[in-house]
């Protein structure tokens, strides 16, 4: 059952990658402010997602209610709303979450319910605890059908429909069935880092299996790093742009509240963003490696192609794009979508280390 959302991959950013535990209320409210005012929501980021570390006790009557952080969630989603964008939640199908808090084992449709009245726009359901329980593809699937089938339900009452997002790391195939039970992004990967041999090693060769994702449903490598200082601008810029390539979710995970101007460029590039969001939805691939250079592309809605050019060594190469045998033609139309210029067709580009030429040809 389709709740009819994410037609393209959500967009936002997420509390864990730099908060981690330390998110509250006064720092999502100033990161839902700072979207507004540095364009980012504008350019698409609108779901502001708490990550683990919200929660506190259930009452007797079983509600679970937000810790001292979080003094007041209705209020918090009505800051969030007011200023044009959506707010994310998140739990586990254990009985406690990834660090330890509440999970919603037992009261999976009353949490439903919860989130669904606050406001709640998006949960992310992260397999942690009831390992003992949870091993087979059965139960897997089992508890992540029980609560897409609960926030269709609690979101239907509402008339507020919710995005659900499974992070169960790609365990047993998920992307066959994670539209089955509901899913509108599924995690293909563990954890990502702030380094580029993590981000690499996810980008280029953990992205799902590419004809999973489409309108509605998405591989999810994991929350972006961009501008937590781990990598050099041009890791990140290879960075979004495999994202980009793979149709991925852009959920930022920095603290937005102070971004310098590259950040701001590299996250807020309309024409890499286009690409992410491109309405046909299909997911990018690699069509030539060689001499660790990577060769990546994506048909789009329009008929044109996005042409990855990456650079995987630690020196910098030249690579050109063999367009006639891109379906191309001799001299297609060029693009460079970080430069923000044409470019000759036959043009050599020297790709830096670590780094990206990203390309849109039209025939
Ligand atoms: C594991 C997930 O993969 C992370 O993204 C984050 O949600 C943590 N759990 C939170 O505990």
């Amino acid at each position: 059952p389709s709740n009819g959302l994410a037609r393209t991959p959500p967009m936002g950013w997420s509390s864990w990658n730099k908060f981690a535990e330390a998110i509250d209320d006064k720092t999502v409210r100033e990161i839902a402010d700072a979207l507004v005012r540095s364009g980012l929501r504008d350019a698409g980021y609108v779901y502001v997602n708490i990550d683990d570390g919200w929660q506190g006790e259930r009452g007797p009557d079983g509600v679970l209610h937000p810790n001292a952080k979080f003094p007041d969630m209705k209020a918090l989603a009505d800051y969030v709303h007011a200023r044009g964008l959506k707010l994310g939640i998140y739990s586990s199908p254990g009985p406690k979450s990834c660090a330890g808090y509440a999970g919603s084992y037992g009261h999976v449709e009353q949490d439903a319910r919860t989130w669904a009245e606050w406001g709640i726009d998006y949960l992310k359901y992260d397999l942690c605890s009831g390992e003992g329980f949870y091993h087979t593809a059965e139960t897997v699937q089992a508890v992540y059908q029980q609560m897409g089938a609960a926030l269709v339900a609690a979101g239907a009452a509402t008339g507020r429909p919710i995005v659900y997002s499974l992070c169960e790391y790609g365990r047993f195939d998920v992307g066959a069935w994670g539209r089955d039970v509901g899913g509108n992004l599924w995690r293909t990967t563990g954890d990502i880092e702030d380094s580029y041999a993590s981000m690499a090693a996810i980008g280029f060769d953990k992205n799902g299996v590419p004809h999973h994702t489409g309108p509605g449903g998405w591989n999810d490598p994991d929350m972006l790093e961009v501008g937590n200082g781990g990598m050099t601008t041009e890791e990140y810029r290879t960075h979004i742009s495999l994202w980009a390539m793979m149709a991925a979710p852009l959920l930022m995970g920095n603290d937005a509240r102070s971004m310098p101007r590259d950040t701001l460029a590299l996250l807020g590039n309309a024409e890499v963003i286009a690409i992410d969001q491109d309405p046909l939805g299909r997911q990018g691939l690699p069509v030539r490696k060689q001499d660790g250079t990577e060769v990546w592309t994506r048909p789009l809605a329009d008929g044109s192609v996005a042409v990855g050019l990456f650079n995987r060594t630690d020196k910098p190469m030249a690579m050109t794009a063999d367009w006639p045998a891109l379906g191309l033609g001799d001299h297609p139309s060029v693009r460079d979508l970080w430069a923000h210029r044409g470019v000759v067709s036959g043009a050599v580009h020297t790709v830096p280390a670590h780094g990206v030429v990203l390309l849109r040809a039209t025939r």
